[in-house]
């Protein structure tokens, strides 16, 4: 699988906005939410990646720095479009997002996830994130991100 990964720009935006939407909210929501997220330059600590199979959208992360609970970086977004799921992009999205933070020198990463949302937590469990208080999940160190 040739997956190509690349940061999002402003005319992204509504691509990602749909993939948001076909889980929760609208696609108005969306775009208002990612267009305030957007990054415009490398120094805010904020990173959207989108992964793209030739020159089909199949899902982004995004992730920022924070102090939040004493982590140094906390998962924000990651989805992968439904018609591209089961095929180890979501495992590949969140090494793609954790080289990012190592970057960064954040190693500490913490992520809100639904106690119903088997599906990503045993993503993020099978790439090394722990339970952290209830809704939350922690990577101690996000280099577990990246291996895998
Ligand atoms: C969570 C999410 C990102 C996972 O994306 P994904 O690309 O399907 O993830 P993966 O393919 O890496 O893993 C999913 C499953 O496919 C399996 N898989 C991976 N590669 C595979 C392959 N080549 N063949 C068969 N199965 C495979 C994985 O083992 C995993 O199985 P499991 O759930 O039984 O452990 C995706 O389901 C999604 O976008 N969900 C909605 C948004 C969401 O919930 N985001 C998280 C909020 S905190």
């Amino acid at each position: 699988m040739a997956i190509a990964f690349r940061p999002a720009n402003a005319s992204d935006v509504p691509a990602l906005a749909a993939i948001r939407a076909a889980e929760w909210e609208t696609e108005a929501y969306w775009i208002r939410r990612i267009t305030a997220y957007l990054p415009q330059d490398d120094e805010q600590g904020r990173a959207i990646l989108i992964a793209e199979d030739g020159a089909t959208l199949v899902g982004f992360v995004a992730g920022h720095r924070t102090r939040r609970y004493g982590c140094d970086g906390e998962l924000e977004w990651i989805n992968v479009a439904r018609e591209s799921r089961g095929r180890g992009i979501g495992e590949i999205l969140l090494r793609e997002i954790g080289a990012w933070f190592v970057a960064q020198g954040a190693r500490r990463i913490c992520v809100d996830v639904n106690p119903d949302n088997v599906v990503a937590r045993r993503l993020y469990s099978r790439c090394g994130a722990k339970p952290f208080k209830p809704y939350w999940m922690i990577w101690e160190d996000a280099r577990a991100m990246i291996r895998g």
